[in-house]
């Protein structure tokens, strides 16, 4: 393995992040996932908000998201209706939140730090933004050993009080992000039926605008 070197989207790098994106949700609806056009329209749109780690010219890694608002009275929300078409539309650059679109790595590249890395990225992208902080729909694919035992809402409860380990939930928590409610039927998912975690990281530096 070369060394790892992080960078922002280009056209040229799609084709490949869309094969990441394959690899890295075995048992999500393809047609949920970045395609080829998805993250052309992303590299048009919003390229500053979507890392991609290379390991010399391979895409081993990608993080994406938009700028956007959020009304935590009204928490639920599906991927497809918050992040409009290509999963990028709804990019408004005003919007005080870091919505997270995708995070992956490939399997062959996981455990070396490569999430942590994209994670910092976007927290830094969002410091210097004076954004609130970053959103996203975490899944659990560590359910699937627990679905005969619990509901989507009791697995999530045990993630957050660190009975149980889910391979992205509690990764997600390792990296300040704390678990705000269940969304219901979030996404399509063999495993959760849908269901995944709201999670949030406040960013600590965001500075409110002096009011007049
Ligand atoms: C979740 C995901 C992005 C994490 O990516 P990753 O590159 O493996 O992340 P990291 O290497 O930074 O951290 C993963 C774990 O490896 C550990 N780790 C990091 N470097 C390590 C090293 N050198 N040696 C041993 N362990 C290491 C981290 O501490 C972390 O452990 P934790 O889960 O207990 O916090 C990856 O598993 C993935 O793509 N999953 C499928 C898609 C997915 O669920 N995406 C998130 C959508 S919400």
């Amino acid at each position: 393995m070369s060394e790892l070197r992080l960078t922002n989207l280009t056209e040229e790098l799609a084709p490949q992040c869309a094969a990441l994106e394959l690899a890295a949700f075995p048992h999500a609806d393809p047609s949920e996932l970045l395609g080829v056009e998805d993250i052309r329209a992303y590299a048009r749109t919003f390229p500053e908000g979507f890392f991609v780690v290379l390991d010399g010219d391979r895409v081993v890694g990608q993080g994406a998201g938009i700028f956007l608002d959020f009304d935590f009275e009204h928490p639920q929300h599906t991927i497809s209706e918050i992040t409009g078409e290509h999963q990028c539309g709804n990019h408004n650059p005003e919007g005080a939140w870091y919505y997270g679109t995708d995070m992956a790595t490939h399997p062959d590249y996981r455990r070396r730090g490569i999430g942590h890395m994209l994670y910092e990225a976007r927290k830094d992208f969002v410091r210097r933004n004076n954004k609130r902080g970053i959103i996203a729909g975490g899944h659990m694919p560590g359910f699937a050993a627990h679905r005969h035992q619990m509901s989507t809402a009791e697995y999530m409860e045990k993630v957050r009080n660190g009975v149980l380990y889910d391979p992205t939930l509690s990764f997600q928590m390792e990296n300040g992000f704390r678990i705000v409610t269940l969304l219901k039927g979030y996404l399509s998912d063999e495993i959760t039926g849908g269901d995944s975690a709201l999670i949030v990281w406040d960013n600590p530096d965001f500075a409110a605008a002096a009011a007049c």
